[in-house]
């Protein structure tokens, strides 16, 4: 039987399906703890975990995605290594995104995406949302049975993207068609085997760009004008390929993890019938059922951060240069924080305090978008399915069900879930 000093957390299996005793297991030893494996630091506490989100002075967000993969040309020696980090970042992958940035840089690729998500472009978004939960339930409903999160939830997610970014109705297909969205969207940042993964998005840069540049030879009344045109904070203009990559990293950073609470908050009503008809009844209950599947099934599993100044955290040391792992998923269960925490509770009254988002200067920007879009589908769901079910060809049966995770480090979300469900066919 292995234990926390010999499981690899970047690579062993075992973790995907239930890495919660693990996690709980290196939090009773010390909620900041060196790991053996690539020199990371693991905190799986919750104040611990928000301290180092907000302190942007010390800890850098250079390597917030793939972690200890970041390597540098020159070895981190010192008790500061801000300056090398500095030198170098630009040679790290994913530099070109604001997940890796660092203020000040970051603050002002951060207002470029904040002009587009204002609360009137999130209105519109959100109406656009009602009608494509319907068109999408459309396309398997009459089946009774569907595999959720190719049938419903990575469209789903994608298309609300694409809109939010203006995309127009008559390229969604497109959009679909370019994800593949018959099967799985890749992986971004990292995968199982540990190392970094392409960037599989790099085929949407081009069209963004194409996008981009139309719209500023030719400005319209449209979303995509406005990204294009926007400006820094200072008034000027950023170059197009900023702006592709705001765009684009939209797709990156909404899509799966979106998918994926909607993919485990439909488990959760299947295998719940009680919960099912709770929400069904008194659909205000919804949002705090949202926020408590966020607690506990965190879809960011870990974010990264690399520490410039040698420093203290819950009275251990981290030394300069060492790679910072914040448990998201182990956070939200430290019991210093929540009651019973393994414990789904629908009326948790601080279920919303978890750092399903992080916190801090790079604190999930598409939070409540996410949220909306787990409220719109349940809503929608709820009304024209009724009686849903895990299949047992695939699953199994109640007692003995099966799931399969993706293999990943990054992302805690299920590959598949199976429903049948009695369609009610008419809108209510
Ligand atoms: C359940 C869904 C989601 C979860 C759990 C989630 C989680 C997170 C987390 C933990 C971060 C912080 C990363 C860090 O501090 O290093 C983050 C950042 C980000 N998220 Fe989300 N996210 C979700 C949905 C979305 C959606 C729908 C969008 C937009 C369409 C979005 C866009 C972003 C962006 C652009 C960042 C980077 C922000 C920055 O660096 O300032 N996310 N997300």
């Amino acid at each position: 039987m292995s234990d926390w000093t010999t499981i690899d957390y970047f690579t062993d299996e075992s973790l995907v399906e239930d890495p919660y005793p693990y996690l709980d297991e290196l939090r009773s030893e010390c909620p900041v703890l060196p790991l053996d494996h690539l020199g990371v630091v693991a905190v799986t506490g919750y104040q611990e975990a928000w301290e180092i989100y907000k302190d942007t002075d010390t800890f850098s967000s250079c390597n917030s995605v793939v972690g200890p993969y970041a390597t540098f040309p020159v070895p981190l020696e010192g008790d500061d290594v801000s300056d090398i980090v500095a030198e170098y970042r630009h040679q790290l992958p994913m530099h070109e995104h604001m997940v890796t940035m660092d203020p000040p840089e970051h603050t002002r690729e951060r207002a470029i995406l904040m002009r587009l998500l204002t609360p009137r472009r999130l209105q519109d978004n959100e109406a656009f949302m009602w009608g494509l939960a319907d068109r999408q339930l459309e396309e398997f409903l009459d089946d009774g049975r569907c595999e959720f999160i190719s049938a419903y939830a990575q469209p789903f997610a994608m298309l609300v993207v694409a809109d939010v970014l203006g995309v127009p109705e008559a390229d969604h297909q497109r959009f679909r068609e370019g994800f593949g969205l018959t099967g799985t969207i890749g992986e971004v940042g990292a995968g199982a085997d540990g190392s970094p993964g392409e960037n599989p998005l790099a085929w949407l840069d081009k069209w963004f760009a194409e996008y981009i540049e139309d719209r500023r030879r030719k400005p319209r009344e449209d979303v995509l004008t406005k990204l294009a045109l926007a400006t820094y904070p200072d008034g000027t203009m950023p170059d197009v390929t900023a702006v592709v990559h705001t765009s684009t990293f939209l797709f990156a950073a909404g899509q799966e993890t979106t998918a994926r609470l909607l993919a485990a908050a439909l488990k959760h009503l299947a295998e719940h019938p009680d919960i099912q008809e709770e929400l069904r009844e008194h659909r205000d209950r919804i949002p705090n059922f949202l926020e408590e599947l966020l607690r506990t099934e965190s879809p960011v599993k870990t974010d990264f951060r690399l520490t410039k100044r040698s420093t203290t955290v819950g009275g251990v040391d981290i030394e300069a240069g060492t790679p910072v792992m914040l448990l998201n998923g182990a956070a939200n269960r430290d019991p210093r924080r929540f009651e019973c925490p393994a414990e789904f509770r629908l009326d948790r009254p601080n279920a919303q305090g978890h750092l399903a988002f992080g916190r801090g200067v790079h604190s999930c920007p598409g939070g409540s978008l996410a949220r909306v879009e787990g409220r719109v589908s349940l809503e929608r769901i709820l009304d024209r399915m009724h009686d849903i079910r895990l299949s047992v060809e695939h699953h199994g049966p109640a007692g003995a069900r099966r799931f399969r995770y993706e293999p990943t480090w990054v992302l805690r979300g299920l590959s598949k879930v199976h429903l049948e469900f009695d369609p009610v066919s008419s809108p209510n």
